[in-house]
């Protein structure tokens, strides 16, 4: 099994080149079978949750060429529209996959997408958003079967701005007769990467960064190259590093308009932070200041970067306090923390951080993607060597992360052991 080996109290310097955006391109990927001929796709990271999709896409009847992050996907001869079982459990954005299947073959069927160590994660939304357009769901036993020849535009209202929900109903909607408004919609810089695609392929929307969405369906669709943006995510989590760790880096290949919300609460900290277009310096030269974040829905802060906030926290001069939102079980890593040294009593939703410096090197182990992320960054910030262990998940959506936090010059690397 690979691990994670750290040599913590180095401090960065020196430049990441950011990748991809996992949660831009998986729902890009998808939405592509609305459209009957080729797409290329240009900045897309070399991650797990990319190649699980590309798979269940060749399942369906799908090509495509990989080289480097450039993507080709012919969609031409898309001839099934059930997602495989295997990789349709691994990834839950496989449920994503329903509103452009039953746009494009009038039906879809996938495994229900498990929930995970974050929360139950159910998708009565994503049903209730199809529904709207017409379409007929089936709950089955292993799997839910989606059906309708002839979407039609309506109003949607959702209760709570899903990602995922919004984006199954845009990529549903812009195959439907008419219009569609969707209101309570998601404003995430990934809804809004997935609406200009759309619009890039032929689709008619507007509204795009706010709350209500309309979409005019049923346009023609033509073939498109499009460039994925920088993940927000990983820069963030870079941040989080350099918080952690002191030091001065910089972030390239990242809108830092799509994280003022981070930014904000990064300066809090006492890290000094400026930005050009698609570049983020941050200057860090004491241990942070306390936090205190509340996570919410897009403009709020992102609770994907709630858990290397604790990690941030971990090492601040004084107490912090996280809440926690949108997952009902997010702070796991919070008890792995421990195993560093860090005090965090979590209350409900409401961790409580009492910094200390420096954390003492240990073991510990990922239980979610960016839980994993966040105790490397940890291990930045311990007394000796640590090792992070369930790097699957870590891999699930950073390309490398040994190989960026080493380029400035951290004492990093994967083994096997
Ligand atoms: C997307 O997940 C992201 N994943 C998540 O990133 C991110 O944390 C999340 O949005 C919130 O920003 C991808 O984009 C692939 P939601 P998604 O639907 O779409 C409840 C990462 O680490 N809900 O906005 O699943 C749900 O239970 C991942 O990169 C319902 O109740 O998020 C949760 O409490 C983790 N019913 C809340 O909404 C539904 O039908 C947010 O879920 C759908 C969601």
């Amino acid at each position: 099994m690979s691990f994670i080996r750290v040599q913590g109290l180095k401090s960065l310097q020196g430049k990441i080149e950011i990748q991809g955006s996992k949660n831009a391109v998986l729902p890009v990927l998808a939405a592509a079978l609305l459209h009957k001929g080729v797409v290329v796709l240009k900045n897309v990271p070399r991650i797990q949750d990319v190649f699980c999709m590309l798979e269940i896409l060749k399942a369906l009847g799908c090509r495509y060429w990989f080289e480097g992050h450039e993507l080709t996907l012919d969609t031409r001869d898309l001839c099934s529209y059930e997602v495989p079982r295997e990789e349709g459990r691994q990834m839950r954005s496989s449920v994503m996959l329903l509103g452009p299947l039953l746009g494009r073959l009038h039906r879809a069927w996938t495994c229900y997408p498990g929930g995970c160590v974050i929360g139950k994660r159910p998708i009565d939304l994503h049903l209730y958003a199809l529904g709207r357009l017409g379409a007929e769901i089936q709950l089955e036993e292993e799997g839910i079967f989606v059906s309708g020849d002839a979407l039609t535009g309506a109003d949607v209202h959702l209760l709570f701005p899903s990602v995922g929900a919004t984006e199954n109903v845009l990529m549903a909607a812009a195959a439907a007769r008419g219009t569609t408004r969707i209101f309570g919609a998601a404003r995430e810089p990934e809804i809004q990467t997935l609406c200009h695609f759309l619009n890039a392929l032929g689709a008619g929307i507007g509204g795009i960064g706010t709350g209500t969405l309309i979409v005019e369906g049923g346009r023609a669709f033509q073939d498109v190259e499009f460039t994925i943006p920088g993940d927000r995510i990983v820069a963030g989590t870079y941040l989080g590093a350099v918080m952690a760790a002191g030091g001065d880096i910089c972030l390239a290949g990242v809108l830092a308009d799509h994280m003022k919300e981070t930014l904000d609460i990064v300066r809090k900290t006492g890290c000094q932070v400026e930005w050009t277009g698609n570049e983020i310096r941050a200057l860090m030269k004491e241990r942070p200041l306390p936090i205190q974040i509340s996570t919410g829905p897009y403009p709020e802060f992102s609770t994907d970067l709630q858990s290397v906030m604790l990690s941030v926290a971990a090492v601040a001069q004084g107490d912090s306090q996280i809440q926690e939102n949108v997952f009902e079980e997010r702070f796991a890593t919070g008890k792995e923390l421990q195993k560093l040294g860090t005090r965090i009593i979590i209350e409900d939703r409401i961790a409580y951080v009492t910094g200390s410096y420096p954390l003492k090197g240990g073991e510990v182990c990922a239980l979610d993607l960016r839980g994993g992320a966040a105790l490397t960054v940890a291990g930045l910030a311990a007394e000796g060597e640590s090792r992070v262990r369930g790097c699957c998940y870590i891999c699930r959506g950073y390309e490398d992360i040994c190989r960026d936090l080493s380029a400035v010059g951290a004492r990093i690397s994967m083994e096997e052991g």
